[in-house]
């Protein structure tokens, strides 16, 4: 594991194909992040088998109970600079949020502000969306607040709803744009630092799922 340039710490509670993508693209050559910790409420997570084999260090929270004085421990100790939330089903606690605010990102696989907030995770997500009759869905990239799906978004990317989805064809689909999202917006808070990863906006909306302009040039210069 390299330790050059950013430190990103995941919380992750399901399989982590995110958490993959992102350990993906921080071995690859040129790099500007390295993942230092995984984190999971679910000892039987994937993600935390997927950090092992890339030599991630992992930690499990225990079930019951305040998890914040142990997630802030774990952070401190990893010198996390940046916190992303890779699926993972806890609200993260007020005091986590208050250390880190403006420094964690969750990805939500819906384009906030709708189909979000409690309760909105996995199967139900694309469900709703299917159910609105949207023609677009897609991944949103957004800090983290106090409240599920809330804090203010700072990427998007577009994905079309073909009138034959099912919740796992949509589910398939947004996923993929999600393993790409994510290692980029983490790449370019990377290399431009928080303050300019700050000032992204989200893309127009348009047909073709391209990386959204701002993030492509980031990681292009
Ligand atoms: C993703 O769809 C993500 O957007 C949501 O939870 C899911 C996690 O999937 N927050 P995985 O564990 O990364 O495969």
């Amino acid at each position: 594991m390299s330790t050059a340039g950013l430190r990103v710490a995941v919380l992750a509670s399901g399989s982590g194909t995110n958490l993959q993508a992102l350990l993906d693209a921080a071995a690859a050559p040129g790099a500007r992040f390295a993942l230092v910790l995984v984190v999971s409420n679910r000892p039987e997570a994937g993600a935390l088998s997927r950090a092992t084999q890339f030599g991630v260090p992992t930690a499990t929270l225990a079930r019951e109970g305040d998890d914040a004085p142990r997630l802030l421990a774990l952070l401190a100790e990893a010198r996390a600079d940046l916190i992303v939330l890779a699926g993972y089903l806890k609200l993260v606690p007020a005091a986590v949020v208050a250390a880190y605010r403006d420094r964690m990102l969750n990805i939500h696989p819906a384009l906030l502000p709708a189909f979000g907030g409690p309760g909105m995770y996995g199967r139900r997500v694309h469900e709703a969306v299917l159910a609105s009759g949207a023609r677009v869905s897609g991944p949103t990239v957004h800090l983290v607040d106090e409240a599920f799906d809330r804090g203010r978004i700072l990427a998007q990317w577009p994905v079309p709803v073909a009138p034959d989805d099912t919740p796992e064809t949509l589910a398939a689909r947004v996923l993929e744009a999600e393993h790409r999202l994510l290692p980029a917006v983490v790449g370019a808070w990377a290399a431009l630092g928080a303050a300019a990863a700050l000032s992204f906006t989200a893309p127009a909306l348009g047909p073709a799922p391209a990386l959204p302009v701002d993030l492509a040039d980031a990681l292009t210069s």
